[in-house]
């Protein structure tokens, strides 16, 4: 492949323009080129560019990386959250925040994410083409998030547009605009929660949760707020929109999860393994030098850190670019490894296994209503995801 050369001679190789649009074919090469590359990304960023398993997880843990967002780039108060935070801060505040989130916490939702899934499935109708993403992968982990933490519906529209605009590189003035939007919106909100009794919600349970005496500051409350917006709103929706179009050009593998849906729920692993949603992890760069796998990298600098690349390392997973529904793909690194691992991850398993369990019982005939090579990814290097997947209902 031309694209990414020059590669020789210590030459820093420049990824292609259309990177986003086949990134495994170039994590392949840089694979085999070395465990950690100097690239420079398709709009000429120079960094550091990390593929195997191996690397990736030393990345994701290794001391003398940093995820401190303050003074580096785009300063605001709604990136003051914990994927931008390095112990102790991070520390501290993961450990007030976690409760809400553990799995036994999150399977008391599975009922309600059920309705509003059924909900949305009554809304779709035999022998329709609809965008899988617009009209179902999109409004169920929004409609889901937005409960979660006590936003109205009417609103969800425009948190959405805000969402677009901040991870979708909008311009520095729009970012902004939408920035200011969303705080103003949020601190309202908090403060409204704050000022009320705590009750049994999930939103309740954030703003008056308590450890040993501490808690969470309305600035704290509203930049993580704003996180989990952002990761309801991007995260969930792309692993169902990837998964279904697997399936569908995985035929054999769909019809075993039709013959076995009790396979659904292990069979997400497989899906994040092989098409996460989240190709490259958040921002790091080195605040000393780091050795990874062989390689120094010298401090000051940036890393990219790609989760699709190690899932697809063939040292780790076999025949790794097969869906096959059935492996175990433990291990993978689907939802980021070490402190800053997931901590949506039970409630994303949960939406993913309900929203695939209903659709697919719903529509034994479901087939892509486009030819697979018109599909169009998005213009991110952090979100692994379609613009739109065109399905007919049947
Ligand atoms: C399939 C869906 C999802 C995937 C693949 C995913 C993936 C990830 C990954 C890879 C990270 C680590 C990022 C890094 O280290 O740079 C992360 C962190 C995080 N995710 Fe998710 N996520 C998903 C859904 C969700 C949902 C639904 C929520 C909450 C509503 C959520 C909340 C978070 C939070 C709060 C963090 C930060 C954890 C920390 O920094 O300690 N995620 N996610």
């Amino acid at each position: 492949m031309t694209a990414t050369s020059p590669t020789a001679g210590g030459v820093i190789t420049q990824l292609p323009d259309d990177y986003v649009q086949n990134p495994h074919e170039v994590h392949d090469l840089l694979r085999t080129e070395g465990p950690v590359r100097e690239v420079r990304m398709p709009r000429g960023l120079k960094v550091w560019f990390v593929t195997r398993y191996d690397e990736v997880k030393a990345a994701l843990t290794a001391p003398g990386i940093s995820k401190k967002l303050v003074g580096r780039v785009r300063h605001d108060a709604l990136a003051e959250h914990i994927v931008f935070m390095d112990p102790p801060h991070h520390t501290r505040l993961r450990k007030l925040v976690t409760k809400p989130f553990t799995t036994r916490q999150v399977e008391k939702m599975r009922p309600r994410v059920e309705e509003i899934t059924a909900e949305l499935i009554a809304g779709l109708h035999d022998g329709d083409v609809i965008d899988l993403l617009e009209d179902f992968a999109i409004p169920l982990p929004v409609t889901v998030i937005c409960e979660l933490l006590g936003i109205p519906l009417v609103h969800r529209d425009e948190f959405r547009e805000w969402s677009n605009q901040l991870l979708n590189f909008g311009t520095e003035e729009q970012a902004q605009a939408a920035t200011a939007s969303m705080a103003d919106f949020l601190h309202r909100h908090v403060r409204n929660v704050r000022a009320a009794a705590p009750d049994d919600t999930f939103f309740s349970a954030l703003v008056h949760a308590a450890e040993s005496g501490d808690q969470l500051t309305t600035d704290e409350l509203v930049s993580m707020a704003f996180l989990l917006l952002v990761a309801g709103h991007e995260t969930t929706v792309n692993l169902i929109g990837n998964a279904v179009l697997a399936l569908l050009r995985n035929p054999d593998q769909l019809q075993i999860l039709r013959d076995r849906p009790e396979l659904i729920p292990a069979s997400t692993e497989e899906f994040l393994r092989l098409e996460g949603p989240i190709n490259i992890a958040s921002f790091r760069y080195t605040t000393d030098p780091v050795e990874l796998g062989g390689v120094t990298v010298p401090a000051g600098e940036l890393l990219m850190v790609s989760l699709l690349a190690a899932n697809r390392d063939p040292e780790r997973f076999e025949d790794p670019d097969r869906l096959d529904v059935t492996r175990s793909a433990h291990g993978h690194v689907g939802f980021g490894h070490g402190i800053h691992f997931c901590l949506g991850a039970p409630l994303a398993r949960l939406e993913f296994d309900v929203a695939l369990t209903q659709l697919l019982a719903r529509f034994p005939n479901l087939t892509l209503a486009a030819e697979p090579e018109t599909l169009v990814w998005r213009d991110s290097t952090l979100i692994r995801g379609l613009h739109s997947l065109p399905v007919r209902l049947s």
